[in-house]
């Protein structure tokens, strides 16, 4: 009995670029596992393909080659239909730019995923969420008007409510002072505990340090995944690379 919650077998990810028959390799046969439970991190140098690889191990960007599998399902053998259910009903997914609807208030923001699933917000429970992340905003005031780190918080939280199975954050702490950064991470944390898998990538390498596992990447392949890591060790892993 297994308790593999994500497996990425020879993924590999080529886009052309221009208008000629040019291609460029970012991703490249990168294999591993994920179990039910972990706490998983990405790092790596800007540009080395961590966004790209969240994006295709999350069902959201289909790779060009090797195969993806969450919860034992291919994402990108599901009809589109399928998929959007899928991607509702088990993973959840930061944003690194937060894909906010500027034109909508902080709470419909933060309960459109709940909406587009047809559940009752609960108005309580969500004051009470942001209140936790030291939410500093208007909770019926506009999204636009908020720094970057509050609307970081309302992208978390609109994730947060939706119980998903696998968390897949990009840079979810990036904007963050340092005091909402540990209760966000204290939430994963949580989740984590509760049987639920997060993988974030971050170039928080003190963060990296807290997670079971650090996965290393370098010019789009997997220079090294880091056990049960400390700071010493991903900074040894990431030398390597630069
Ligand atoms: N669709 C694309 N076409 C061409 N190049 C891309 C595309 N998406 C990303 N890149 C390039 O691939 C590299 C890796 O990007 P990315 O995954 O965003 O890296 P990271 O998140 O580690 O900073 C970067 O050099 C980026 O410019
Ligand atoms: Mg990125």
């Amino acid at each position: 009995m297994t308790n593999t919650i994500l497996s990425v077998a020879q993924l590999t990810q080529v886009v052309s670029i221009g208008q000629s028959d040019q291609t460029t390799t970012l991703l490249k046969n990168i294999s591993f596992t994920v179990q039910k439970g972990e706490l998983v991190s990405i790092v790596g140098p800007s540009g080395s393909g961590k966004s790209t690889l969240l994006y295709c191990i999350s069902g959201i960007t289909r790779p060009t080659g090797g195969t993806v599998a969450i919860a034992g399902i291919n994402p990108y053998q599901l009809k589109p239909n399928q998929l959007a259910a899928f991607r509702r009903q088990t993973i959840g997914f930061i944003f690194q730019q937060y894909n906010l609807i500027q034109s909508l208030p902080v709470f419909e923001n933060v309960v459109l995923q709940q909406r587009l699933s047809h559940q009752q917000p609960q108005r309580a429970e969500i004051k009470q969420l942001l209140t936790k992340m030291n939410f500093a905003g208007q909770i019926d005031g506009p999204v636009a008007t908020l720094s970057g780190g509050e609307q970081q918080k309302v992208a978390i939280a609109r994730t947060i409510l939706t119980d998903c199975d696998v968390l897949f954050a990009d840079e979810p702490t990036g904007a963050l002072d340092s005091a909402s950064k540990a209760i966000i991470f204290t939430y994963f944390k949580e989740m984590v505990a509760k049987g639920r898998t997060v993988i974030m990538v971050t170039h928080d390498i003190e963060l990296a340090s807290q997670t079971d596992r650090a996965i290393v990447l370098k010019d789009g392949q997997v220079q090294q995944i880091v056990t049960e890591p400390t700071l010493a060790t991903i900074y040894a892993a990431l030398d390597q690379v630069v």
